[in-house]
């Protein structure tokens, strides 16, 4: 017999392997005889409100298991941020009206730092508005910023995006430096905190490999050092490669390149580090530049995604519906590293009071002396997250993704007038 529902969302910027976590969550859902259907919500949170739930009873389990290598988000994300409650009851007393319309009892929301935010307001709905609900968060986001658990799925396999076309790039760069190219610049994401610029670093296995210059949002921008040090390079070896990160600022902690929108949480929207470092290289020094902003095909590559970061996403998948069904609330399933070499990890239940609105920075050990590196401490964290195989299939030289038929759950209440309303 079953005791009620079990609602699933995405949210945030998504990842290669938050689709893992999905299929990982809705096959073992299916598997508890205490959930009756497994739903999942349009854009999110959003979807809730806009009593928008996809039910996921008619999809074939094949098709849930082809999430493991499908990237985006299958069910579609958002960047919403729900009002305090003591301000604006309304989008909780409608959220409640929807989930009990739907006789759901527990929410798994995935996402990062800002949707481990919403997960903490709807957890406190049960006390608050009187209605059993289970709300587990569960981790994802290719910028690593979550505290607490020890990495986050969807980063190791950015890194590896990051650190093989850092590797392979710069080795066109230095096939074409004699009478072309002498810089490359190559943007990372990761808003605020270094982490996807740092994984660039695994690039270089030897001293003197590229890059050569890793730009972290951590470290001030210093014109001068920097200039002084692509100089050097390109002196000594005739090229060099950097790596700059999007959330880079000057002293003033301005960011060097800021696309003019915020979205609903005030982060900047950034990108466009890379071109304006570049052009700066190029008018001070002369050098022939290019550049690239991976943007998001950092964050879908799943063709090179990590094996490592493919089991992590899925574990916490299955970890979130065992917590949820054992009624942990406001928690969420993070990762915990038992031993680096040989890498071994488990995942643990850690409190949302800890991980909500929080921003994991680089710390100081994992920043080179002169700040344009990495350091050996950096490398043994970040080399077991990028390593193992996550195989794709492959037809007709693409590759292979889930196809879902996305059915929506009849309405049963009217639809929703307000802040977010369709
Ligand atoms: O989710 C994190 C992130 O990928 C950041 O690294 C990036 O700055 C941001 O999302 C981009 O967000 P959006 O897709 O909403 O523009």
């Amino acid at each position: 017999m079953s005791s009620g529902n079990l609602l699933y969302a995405q949210s945030g910027g998504v990842t290669a392997v938050i689709n893992a976590t999905a299929g990982a969550i809705i096959e073992a859902a299916r598997k508890r005889r205490q959930v009756g259907t497994v739903l999942a919500a349009r854009n999110g949170i959003l979807g809730a409100l806009r009593e928008e739930l996809y039910d996921l009873k008619g999809e074939d389990l094949r098709q849930i298991r082809a999430l493991a290598h499908t990237p985006g988000g299958a069910f579609g994300s958002c960047r919403w941020k729900l009002p305090d409650i003591a301000k604006d009851r309304a989008p909780y007393e409608r959220l409640i009206e929807v989930l009990r319309a739907h006789d759901i009892r527990w929410f798994l929301y995935n996402g990062g730092g800002d949707s481990a935010d919403t997960a903490l307001k709807l957890s406190r709905i049960g006390a608050e508005l009187d209605y059993p609900l289970v709300c587990v968060a569960v981790p994802k986001t290719i910028d690593n910023d979550l505290p607490v658990t020890d990495c986050s799925p969807g980063f190791g396999s950015a890194a590896r995006y990051t650190a093989v076309s850092v590797l392979e790039a710069s080795l066109d760069v230095a096939s074409m430096a004699e009478t072309s190219t002498k810089v490359f610049v190559y943007e990372a994401m990761g808003r605020h905190a270094g982490w996807l610029a740092a994984s660039a670093g695994l690039a270089a296995r030897r001293p003197g490999d590229a890059p050569h210059v890793i730009l972290l949002p951590e470290v001030p921008f210093d014109q001068a050092r920097f200039l002084d040090r692509v100089k050097a390079t390109v002196e000594k070896i005739g090229w060099c490669t950097v790596v700059v990160s999007e959330g880079v600022r000057d002293a003033d902690g301005r960011f060097l390149a800021e696309a003019g929108k915020r979205d609903a949480f005030g982060h900047a929207q950034l990108g466009g580090a890379a071109p304006t470092v570049a052009r700066l290289v190029t008018d001070k020094l002369g050098y022939k530049h290019h550049w690239a902003v991976p943007d998001y095909l950092q964050r879908s590559a799943r063709h090179i995604a990590s094996g490592t970061d493919l089991a992590h996403a899925q574990a916490v998948g299955k970890a979130a519906v065992e917590y949820a069904l054992a009624g942990q609330n406001a928690v969420m399933p993070a990762i915990k590293r038992q031993s680096a070499a040989p890498y071994r990890w488990e995942i643990r239940p850690a409190p949302l009071e800890r991980i909500a609105n929080q921003e994991k920075m680089l710390p100081k050990s994992f920043i080179s002396k002169d700040g344009f590196g990495i350091t050996a401490a950096a490398r043994r964290y970040l080399a077991p997250l990028i390593q193992g195989e996550a195989k794709t299939p492959w037809r007709d030289g693409l590759p292979v993704v889930a196809e879902l038929k996305l059915a929506l759950a009849a309405r049963k209440l009217p639809p929703w007038q307000g802040d977010g309303g369709a």
